[in-house]
């Protein structure tokens, strides 16, 4: 096989790199290691910044999401028994955010990319990568049995944190990284949202977070431990916890049933630079946020718009110097999400072991961004996405 783009990874980043290729008559192999029933069931991020909305508008893929997802102007925060509005869009010039899950933008993206009969391989084994170095790279794999090799001009990293592209450079590679002493016990309930708008909760029981998918469907954290055994959790014990959290005079906690439930540890972690030779990393390949800024997804698809519009001015123009200034471009943008996820964390979760003098600290912060427009506007253009960076 040969081909122009050879995309490791059917998450959002390959998948929205692809279709952005296609677009521009560039053509890709994505080769998935794991099945399409497996990649369009696994629940994941639901919050889309704008500046993503229109990203998949460009991949020509946001049709369902115009017509399902749920546009949000603002957040809530809770702490001290209290729920104040942080009305984003009013501070942030109209700027809003779109409740649609990472799963359907997979499932939107998939879809399209077949329909166009254009290569998506599932269930590939074996992935191995080589010539990168210079000026023939080229990826074997196996898939139904047989062995494959693709001969392409550039390889590109799109396989998560636990892939295989970023060990494949690790030598010429620095990390940085964070672990956090605490994890979100997340579920999907069939339950109709309790609120208007997202709250994140700030509460001496640990941090909770109320979401959704949609009208019927409610997605909820609560600050749970790292090595929690979910069997301890039955669903009772769950809502119960859930309820003391956000507890709020006059106002209550829909409850329903629940379809699935899981923990997702935390972490901060940044690769550099996100390309060697002609091996391109984007999105959790190259970094991951803990999710509190609900960043991971809309990072992951600003890669993806940095590199297909440095191919294009590959392919299109001969014109290498945007692929040369990819990782410098991107990362900008990845130092401020991994801040503002960081920031976001630390001010809501509550330490094991934690030290009173820093809880003072994390209500102080949240009063303050609760009564300084001047805060809450910096808190605002952060979580809808900074415009320019
Ligand atoms: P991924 O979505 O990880 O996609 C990588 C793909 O590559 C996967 O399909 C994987 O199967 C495939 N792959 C891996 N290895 C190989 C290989 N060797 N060969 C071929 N294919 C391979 N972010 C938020 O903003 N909010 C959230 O609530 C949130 N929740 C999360 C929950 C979990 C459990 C996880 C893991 C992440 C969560 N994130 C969240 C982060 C967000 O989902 C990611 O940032 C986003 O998925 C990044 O997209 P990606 O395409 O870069 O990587
Ligand atoms: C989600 O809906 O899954 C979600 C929302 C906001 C976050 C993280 C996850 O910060």
């Amino acid at each position: 096989m040969r081909t122009q783009v050879a995309i490791i990874g059917a998450g959002p980043a390959g998948l929205a790199l692809a279709a952005l290729l296609h677009v521009a008559g560039i053509e890709s192999v994505v080769l998935e290691d794991r099945s399409r029933d497996y990649v369009e069931a696994r629940i994941r991020a639901g919050v889309l910044e704008q500046g993503t909305v229109e990203l998949l508008e460009r991949a020509g893929v946001a049709e369902r999401l115009h017509r399902e997802g749920i546009v949000h102007g603002g957040i809530h925060l809770q702490f001290d028994g209290e729920r104040h509005h942080v009305p984003m869009a009013e501070l942030t010039g109209g700027r809003s955010i779109v409740i649609y899950g990472q799963t359907e933008v997979v499932k939107d993206l998939i879809a399209e990319r077949l329909g166009q009969g254009l290569a998506l391989f599932f269930e590939v084994a074996d992935v191995d990568l080589d010539g990168f170095d210079g000026d023939s790279p080229s990826v074997r794999f196996e898939h139904d049995g047989a062995r494959h090799r693709i001969e392409c001009d550039v390889i590109a990293g799109c396989d998560g944190f636990h892939g295989v592209c970023r060990p494949a450079i690790s030598k010429t590679l620095r990390t940085f990284e964070r672990a956090y002493p605490y994890a979100w016990l997340g579920i999907l309930a069939d339950a109709a949202p309790s609120s208007d708008e997202l709250v994140y909760a700030h509460h001496p029981r640990g941090f909770a977070l109320l979401s959704l998918r949609s009208p019927t469907r409610s997605r909820l954290y609560i600050q749970c431990s790292p090595d929690e055994d979910i069997g301890d959790w039955p669903d009772e014990r769950i809502w119960e916890e859930l309820g003391l959290r956000t507890e709020l005079t006059g106002w209550s906690l829909n409850e329903g049933q629940v379809l699935e439930k899981g923990v997702t540890g935390m972490r901060s972690f940044v690769a550099e630079p996100m390309q060697h030779g002609r091996l391109y990393l984007a999105g959790d390949a190259a970094h991951i946020v803990p999710p509190t800024g609900a960043k991971g997804l809309n990072l992951a698809l600003h890669d993806v718009r940095v590199l297909a519009d440095a191919l294009i001015a590959h392919f299109c123009d001969h014109d290498d110097a945007r692929l040369a200034a990819y990782s410098s471009d991107c990362l900008r943008r990845v130092w401020r999400a991994e801040h503002f996820s960081w920031w976001m964390t630390s001010m809501l979760h509550k330490a094991p072991n934690a030290d009173p003098f820093e809880e003072r600290l994390q209500l102080s912060q949240l009063r303050y961004l609760t009564t300084s427009e001047a805060a809450a506007r910096s808190l605002a253009e952060n979580y809808v996405g900074l415009q320019r960076i």
